[in-house]
């Protein structure tokens, strides 16, 4: 493969004579094709379809404290669920507070109550001039428009293939006070798929900040989310290694069943220091008198165990691993040497992230736009929808059909290479 910017202009025109020739042929189908959200496919779903038969109107819903779970009572779940996202987020079940349907929710109440009432009997974020958030990128839309939400100000933090570039993060959190957090998907990264290093984490629980109530918002969204059974990145566990550097209270973890279960009606948690689920449950109590414990039993009682949900997670992969290698293969067979993109190829999570020649992301996500493709809005993955180089696209291939998302990659190639030899002719 002869890289493109080796081409003649005479060569590229021909080529890009022969490609706008396919691409209008795919164009006249009038396809509607999306690869733009991380949401799981119908096959997926129906693997937990169990889990409506699990519970009638036979059933003893009485939970393991006596509580019937039809009523009323227990704050912050029951203690099954407890057990078993606190094994499914690796920390002792009582350092778990478990939720309702959505992580994302969690966070954004997390945001909130420091807005409002401070961490810890710190001053509340929204008396104070200023307060500023670390965002590794490219990072999670939904993140950034939390922090933009509440008109915290975001700073570009760059990931490497360690995770997000520490020295970076080390020399910030530990010069500005008013830095109180840092948005991280330590495993299969969204959109990435990029697994802390040890080292990473390490330097993590060790971070020195200047700000008293600076937290670690670490979304542990894709924890057993692998996509083979030989080859499973492993992230340590940081809320001990906050401890054993004497640093216990300057992570929050978050977790949820969206994409083990049900998304939109699976069940969340944080997981944190004695202290901060103080003042977790202070809040708790006011905002509920408890989250969906039907929810909680249904679930625990579909998967009986961590280990029930491992298995469960292995027939989620032989779903999206196929889909994955679908679009890695394209990539690889079209784009590779040609040397007008890049990309990871992740071991887990929901994700594959592209990098085209600088300039050109939103030309492509619009090229594609045009033969019926949606994909994520190009600058999505960095705060205030704004990336500074236009390279970053985030590629879902978890919700088309395999044969939708084989037309969809082929669309994507085209639109890569259609948009890379524009640039180059007007270079
Ligand atoms: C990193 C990350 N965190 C959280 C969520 C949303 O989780 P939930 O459904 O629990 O709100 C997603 C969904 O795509 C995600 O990618």
């Amino acid at each position: 493969m002869t890289a493109y910017r080796d081409l003649s202009r005479e060569e590229l025109l021909l080529l890009k004579n022969d490609l706008e020739e396919q691409f209008q042929e795919v164009k006249a189908k009038g396809l509607n094709l999306d690869m733009s959200r991380g949401k799981p496919s119908a096959a997926q779903l129906d693997l937990a379809m169990g889990m409506m038969d699990v519970l009638n109107s036979e059933t003893d819903l009485r939970c393991m404290e006596g509580v019937d779970c039809r009523n009323y009572g227990v704050l912050d779940g029951i203690g099954e669920i407890k057990q078993l996202l606190a094994d499914l987020i690796e920390v002792p079940k009582d350092n778990i507070v478990v939720f309702g349907n959505s992580s994302l929710n969690v966070m954004y109440d997390t945001v909130a109550r420091s807005m409002t009432h401070g961490v810890m009997g710190s001053t509340p974020w929204c008396k104070l001039d200023k307060v500023k958030f670390l965002c590794p990128v490219p990072g999670y839309d939904r993140h950034f428009a939390i922090t933009e939400h509440f008109g915290i100000e975001m700073i570009n933090v760059p990931m490497t293939d360690d995770g997000p570039d520490m020295d970076v993060v080390e020399k910030l959190v530990a010069e500005d006070e008013a830095i109180k957090g840092i948005w991280c998907v330590p495993k299969y990264s969204n959109p990435q798929g990029i697994t802390y290093s040890d080292e990473t984490v390490h330097r993590f629980a060790k971070l020195q900040p200047a700000a008293k109530d600076f937290r670690i918002y670490w979304d542990n969204a894709y924890n057993i989310h692998h996509l083979y059974d030989d080859k499973q990145d492993y992230l340590i566990e940081i809320l001990m290694e906050c401890k054993k550097a004497g640093n216990e209270d300057m992570v929050y973890k978050f977790c949820s069943t969206s994409k083990v279960s049900f998304p939109g009606s699976g069940i969340a948690a944080i997981a944190a220091s004695d202290a901060n689920l103080v003042d977790i449950r202070n809040q708790m109590k006011i905002q509920t008198i408890g989250h969906d414990k039907l929810n909680q039993l249904r679930h625990v009682r579909f998967y009986k165990n961590i280990h029930g949900m491992v298995e469960h997670m292995k027939l989620h992969a032989e779903i999206l691993r196929p889909k994955f290698e679908t679009v890695l293969n394209t990539l690889e067979r079209e784009l590779g040497g040609l040397e007008i993109g890049s990309w990871l190829r992740p071991r887990g999570g929901y994700f594959i992230s592209f990098d085209s020649m600088e300039g050109c992301a939103k030309a492509i996500v619009a090229k594609a736009k045009e033969a019926g493709l949606i994909m994520t809005p190009a600058g999505a993955t960095f705060p205030y929808g704004k990336d500074p180089k236009d390279t970053n696209i985030r590629i879902a291939p978890s919700y088309p059909t395999p044969e939708e998302l084989a037309v969809a990659t082929e669309i994507f190639v085209l639109s890569v290479k259609l948009v890379s030899i524009e640039k180059l002719l007007n270079a």
